[in-house]
């Protein structure tokens, strides 16, 4: 199958978090492309990089509930939305006594209470007329565990958890739900870790890998759901970081 050769006869509206950087701005550029009308999220855009004209960015703190609910009800009055992509994501890494309470809220608020709020946003709507709502959640989900990455793997796990769960409750009224689970992409992701991915060749996943995963999904014919899609890279090797990656 041609993976560009999504159905989008209709024009469809997908709301998108953590659209401004790494895997999301890929998928929401490659759903622009494709047609969509893609309403991204994120805190700090890069004014000199340019959108797709169908790419409009909404700023917009997901950890604050109360902006995250009006930014979202407001896009809402003109657009309903038909696809939503819960991709904001933050990690810290290290021994878990290591991290401080306020990092343990931002990576519980980031990577699971919000996804939470906007799905219980949307949800009924999308039981009434349809839609399709795409978790990106990560490989540390159905790891045994995560050492060094322990609140983050319980974050990503619940998300998952999630999404099986809302399948269930919403499938009879033609809800999809999936959840995508990538392994090592190159991003900004481990900005707070002390390792990264080797440079080598196949050691990590491109941000347009897991666009092409959300592509693929987004294009199954009706009635076929994609569940979950657990993408990794060739190979499995990370290294510490020198002190020139540090700075
Ligand atoms: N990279 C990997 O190896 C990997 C593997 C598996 C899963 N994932 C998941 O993939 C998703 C995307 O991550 P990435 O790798 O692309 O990392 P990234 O480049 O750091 O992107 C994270 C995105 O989330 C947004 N974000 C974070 N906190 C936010 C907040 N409070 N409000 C609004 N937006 C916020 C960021 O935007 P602003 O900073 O502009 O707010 C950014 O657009 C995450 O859920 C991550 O857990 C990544």
């Amino acid at each position: 199958m041609e993976i560009n050769e999504l159905k989008t006869t209709e024009r469809k509206s997908v709301l998108i978090t953590g659209a401004s950087s790494g895997i999301g701005l890929a998928i929401a550029r490659a759903l622009a492309d494709n047609g969509y009308e893609v309403y991204g999220i994120g805190r700090n855009f890069d004014e000199s990089s340019s959108t797709p004209e169908k790419f409009h960015c909404v700023i917009c703190d997901i950890t604050d509930a109360d902006a995250l609910e009006k930014s979202v009800n407001e896009i809402r009055k003109s657009h309903p939305i038909d696809v939503l992509i819960n991709n904001a994501g933050c990690a810290y890494y290290g021994f878990h006594e290591e991290l401080n309470a306020s990092k343990i809220k931002e990576i519980v608020r980031t990577d699971l209470e919000a996804p939470l709020i906007l799905t219980q946003m949307l949800l009924r709507d999308m039981k009434k007329y349809g839609g399709t709502i795409i978790n990106i959640s990560s490989v540390t989900a159905i790891s045994h565990a995560n050492p060094h990455g322990a609140a983050y793997g319980a974050a990503k796990a619940g998300l998952y958890s999630f999404s099986g769960s809302v399948f269930e409750e919403a499938r009879k009224h033609g809800v999809r739900v999936t959840a995508i689970l990538p392994d090592m992409t190159d991003t900004d992701l481990y900005r707070n870790a002390d390792f990264k991915a080797d440079d080598e060749e196949g050691a990590s996943l491109s941000p347009k890998d897991v666009a092409d995963a959300v592509l693929f999904v987004l294009s199954r014919p009706e009635g076929v759901v994609v569940e979950e899609l657990v993408i990794r890279p060739q190979l499995h090797r990370i290294k510490r970081k020198t002190k020139n990656d540090l700075h």
